[in-house]
């Protein structure tokens, strides 16, 4: 025991200082040329240099951002076709905003109709998915006559989606747009049924300026209100259009019956 004490009082005095001496000469002869700012470094042409950078970075970010949405949706999409016919959908009843009552999807058999549930402040993707879906409604109509195939476009937003604010809105797309809304409950149960996802923010209130997650796909009903399938934002509307006439034939050779006499 003695030794060892002996020991360290021996060692102390001839180490610790030469150690912290070496060690404050090395820091200050090596920090010294570096902390020495030079004014010249920071030019515009470095600001550009850096802005051009961080815009590039930008772009890149929010371009990878959309490609994983897309991917998203893809397998969200191939989820439910692969889900089948008798899980998705199903009969509703809502509140019809064209009419200004209450109707059911029995008012739709008979025809085709394809379903998007969005919301009516939505920036752009419920508008270019509306829009998507009344070219084909067009050409379809264009092609096979009125009625064949009906749009309609269910809110995920009843707390900004009155009547009369879904009436106006969906003007905008088609004329033969039809928009349901109703209240939050009866709605989240149809959205359900299409395995619709939808996110309010709980803070949300009628007045303020949210945004309502959900998913971006329409789909495609038989005139039995069955569904057949559906579509994201990676279909173009001529892909659409064209499968929708695949499945209207097979429709028919299935011995499937449309109330138009020029459909063969
Ligand atoms: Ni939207």
């Amino acid at each position: 025991m003695l030794g060892s004490s002996r020991l360290i009082k021996q060692c102390l005095p001839k180490t610790t200082p030469r150690c912290w001496t070496t060690s404050r000469r090395c820091l200050y002869s090596t920090k010294k040329p570096a902390i020495q700012p030079s004014p010249k470094t920071f030019t515009w042409k470095s600001a550009v240099v850096l802005g051009m950078t961080a815009a590039g970075l930008l772009v890149y970010f929010e371009k990878e951002k959309e490609r994983i949405r897309l991917l998203r949706e893809k397998r969200e999409r191939d989820k439910i076709r692969a889900l089948g016919r008798p899980s998705i959908g199903g009969k509703f009843e809502l509140f019809n905003a064209n009419e200004g009552k209450v109707t059911s999807t029995d008012e739709l058999k008979g025809k085709f109709w394809m379903v998007y549930f969005g919301f009516t402040h939505c920036p752009d993707i419920c508008p270019e998915e509306l829009d998507k879906m009344a070219e084909v409604v067009d050409s379809v109509k264009s092609e096979f006559g009125e009625g064949v195939l009906v749009p309609v476009f269910i809110t995920c937003d009843p707390m900004r989606d009155t009547p009369e604010v879904v009436k106006e809105y969906v003007k905008d797309f088609h004329p033969d747009l039809i928009g349901f809304t109703g209240d939050k409950d009866k709605l989240k149960k149809v959205a359900r049924s299409f395995r619709v996802y939808a996110y309010t923010p709980p803070d949300a209130s009628p007045e303020a300026d949210y945004l309502v997650d959900h998913s971006i796909f329409f789909y495609l009903m038989d005139p039995e209100g069955n569904f057949i399938d559906c579509y994201a934002r990676d279909t173009t509307s001529e892909e659409v259009l064209s499968s929708f006439k695949n499945y209207m034939q097979d429709y028919l050779q299935d011995g499937g019956k449309l109330p138009y006499s020029h459909i063969k």
